[in-house]
């Protein structure tokens, strides 16, 4: 009887998850039956006029709009999406006049909602920083229940491009330099946008983008061509976009950029062949802005016809902005030159997603929440996940036991305008945030440490560069100064020559610690790696505050009072001088691996090869102790699960939380493999004195990588592994692969 029971419950099991799958089959069936019969009433003209989208003329994210009346094209037919449109009423004006089309099919609407529509989180850059991958989804379904309130369906985020130069603007936007680890966090944010399924109306589809190796841009340019190997593509770029697959990623973005000789909105092999043959992905492409277009400044097309040609065969299926589709396709089809299959299939894929919203049963069933948007304030519970994220996000690079602040701590000097500043806090790409729901750093650590006395003084000017005069320091017990890059400085089209911060902002630091003789924190802003070698010996402590959103000001007040005690790690490597980039910590060995004391190694002559902060590094107010990685057996078969345990004390004063990677080397392999490689990581709490255990399970597949037929492989042979609490600081084990 005792075996009776769960056999039983174990044929329900699967008579019910049957009975599921039969279902949502049926729907898909269904919805793609529907939508061949819409196609099978489409002229020509109204197909290739869902493969177009415009933007609102109202706000803009690119550099040309055209002149044509909107309505009058959407009324025609002649539209199937709209970005840039935020408003509610703007949103139902659009889709009353598609709604006045031969059709009625309905517009989908979307925009970069990139890290947050009205509630602005950190960017997704400091996000990453937290190693918190449960934050990231929470941040992302705040971000589309505001978003699909203002009447949208679609964000054209995450962007999960790798970025391993810091000198293209746009590192901001993504998770860092690390592709595991960015596959983790790709996931994290698309589950995070579209929920569980298109019909929650609180959800929204989302994009991955720029597909693919925008982030590649050479010497860090934005939009110049990525140069880089097949097998550097597979390895490094391509595994997050394959991850948002996985995830259920609705929709795709090209890239401006040339990869490789053809530009990626031509990009055939990649899109047509690999994304939607190999990889079978069955959402659809949006081009970039103009991108399209833009193959004419690529010299590969001689007009926007041939621009059109190219961009469908390839398999982009919608033309942001360019006009190239709707000019010039239906000609293109009439000469052969694209045959019909090819619009058929693009129209397909645009209509199944607004099936699954729901739009062609009711197209404005995202407009019905304008109440929503009346509060003007940001909901409290959206302020509250905000905090924790900033918190979570801020990586403390220095602390000569100045902090955490206590609150016996009497007169404070807080410097510089960033501390007052609420729009530099938001970042680049805000949504809908205001600066005005913007807690700016004095307002937070005033009610952080009301009992304090905190003066401010500018002391710097932003506009010319230049320091200010400062008042008598010495009567401060403390000097907090805020540096860094404005809200402006990194973002799209953001590229710098120099990731210095101004010369002028070091300088402070040091005339304040040479001045005053006292403590001097420094807070640093911005939205990529900055180098700052030479305040540094002037600072007590630093703290990368990125640029954290709303609740910027009470997020680095808990870290500097340790009311939260920081955790977060660098997912991107910070250099100590702009000429080493691009720098990242998963670089391959060559055939002469630094040494110090051999010049004959790969190295500079005027400059340290090591970064300022490595990969991975990140303090807490307490200090850990991991121990060298214990492993129950020397060999593993391919199909034995590789266990690695190390144990974790916390061997400071303060409660904390460590972030344990675990990184893994391939010792001999028959195509270069970087000198190590991120596999695993685990965020463990300890009170002081405490001590656990961690393992890590790998199976064979963690260990593989592309060989030169891009195919995914891994070799037998010796495998070292290291643990530690930063890619520049690990403990060491190793095993054999045994065939
Ligand atoms: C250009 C950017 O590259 C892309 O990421 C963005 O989604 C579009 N503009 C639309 O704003």
């Amino acid at each position: 009887m005792q075996s009776v029971i769960p056999r039983l419950t174990f044929l329900v099991f699967i008579f019910f998850t049957k009975a599921l799958l039969i279902q949502s089959q049926t729907i898909h069936n269904n919805i793609s039956y529907q939508v061949d019969s819409i196609i099978r009433l489409m002229t020509l003209e109204e197909k290739i006029g869902q493969m177009n989208q415009y933007s609102n003329d109202r706000k803009n994210t690119g550099p040309v709009i055209n002149n044509l009346n909107h309505l009058e094209e959407i009324r025609k037919g002649r539209v199937g999406s709209m970005l840039n449109v935020t408003s509610v009423s703007r949103a139902k004006q659009y889709q009353e006049e598609a709604m006045k089309s031969r059709l009625r099919i309905p517009l989908i609407f979307g925009m970069d909602v990139v890290h947050g529509m009205k509630t602005t989180f950190p960017i997704p850059l400091a996000e990453a920083s937290s190693f918190d991958l449960e934050l990231m989804t929470k941040t992302a379904e705040v971000a589309a229940a505001e978003a699909s309130a203002h009447g949208l369906h679609w964000t054209f985020a995450p962007m999960v491009d790798i970025s391993r130069d810091a000198r293209w603007g746009r590192v901001m936007e993504g998770a860092g330099e690390d592709t595991w680890y960015g596959c983790l966090v790709a996931k994290a944010r698309v589950k995070g946008f579209q929920g569980k399924d298109y019909t929650d109306k609180r959800t929204i589809l989302a994009c991955a983008k720029h597909f693919a190796a925008y982030g590649a841009a050479i010497a860090g340019k934005d939009y110049a061509e990525a140069d880089i190997s097949e097998n550097t593509l597979h390895q490094v770029y391509l595994p997050p976009f394959r991850a948002a697959i996985e995830a259920k990623v609705a929709t795709f973005m090209s890239g401006f950029n040339d990869l490789n000789g053809i530009p990626a909105t031509a990009h055939r092999p990649l899109m047509r062949d690999l994304l939607k043959g190999k990889w079978d992905f069955d959402g659809f492409v949006v081009s970039d802005w103009e991108s399209v277009g833009e193959l004419q400044n690529h010299r590969v097309a001689q007009n926007a016809k041939d621009a059109a040609k190219l961009a469908s065969l390839a398999g982009c299926d919608m033309d942001m902005c360019s006009s190239s589709y709707i000019s010039n396709l239906e000609h293109l089809v009439n000469t052969g030159d694209v045959d019909i299959s090819i619009i058929d299939d693009a129209v397909k894929r645009i209509l199944t997603k607004k099936f699954e919203l729901g739009l062609f049963k009711d197209p404005f069933c995202y407009n019905n929440r304008e109440a929503e948007l009346k509060n003007e304030k940001i909901n409290n519970r959206y302020r509250t996940l905000a905090r924790e994220a900033g918190a979570k996000s801020i990586v403390l690079l220095k602390n000569n036991s100045v902090l955490p602040i206590s609150d016996k701590v009497k007169n404070i000097a807080l410097i510089g305008p960033l501390n007052t500043s609420k729009w530099d806090m938001l970042g680049n790409w805000v949504g809908m945030g205001k600066a005005e729901y913007v807690i700016p750093i004095l307002d937070g650590l005033k009610a952080s440490l009301p009992k304090s006395n905190i003066t401010y003084i500018e002391g710097y000017d932003h506009k010319t560069n230049t320091t200010k005069e400062l008042p008598y320091l010495s009567e401060f017990d403390i000097i907090i100064v805020t540096i860094g890059e404005k809200a402006t400085e990194s973002g799209e089209a953001k590229s710098k020559v120099d990731i210095s911060i101004d010369q002028n902002q070091q300088s402070l630091v040091k005339k304040l610690k040479e001045d005053s003789g006292k403590p001097v924190i420094v807070l640093i802003t911005g939205g990529r790696p900055l180098v700052f070698s030479a305040m540094e010996p002037y600072a007590d402590a630093i703290l990368m505050t990125w640029w954290l959103g709303v609740e910027a000001g009470n997020s680095i007040s808990d870290v500097l009072t340790g009311q939260y005690n920081p955790s977060a790690k660098l997912p991107i490597t910070f250099p100590k001088h702009s000429g080493q980039c691009p720098i990242y910590y998963n670089h391959k060995s060559t055939g002469r691996p630094w040494s110090a004391d051999n010049q004959y190694t790969s190295r500079y002559i005027d400059e340290d090869v090591r970064p300022a902060y490595a990969f991975g590094y990140g303090l807490s107010y307490t200090t850990f102790e991991i121990t060298t990685p214990v492993m129950s057996k020397k060999q593993y078969g391919y199909n034995e699960n590789i266990r690695i345990k190390t144990l974790v004390k916390n061997t400071g004063k303060y409660k904390g939380k460590e972030t344990v990677q675990l990184y893994l080397q391939d010792v001999v392999s028959s195509v270069t493999r970087p000198v190590i490689e991120l596999c695993g990581f685990q965020q463990i709490e300890l009170k002081p004195g405490e001590e656990k255990q961690i393992e890590f399970v790998l199976t064979n597949k963690d260990l593989g990588s592309f060989n030169l037929k891009n195919e995914l492989i891994t070799e037998p042979g010796i495998f070292k592994l290291f643990v530690g609490n930063s890619s520049d600081n690990l403990k060491q084990t190793e095993f054999e692969l045994i065939e």
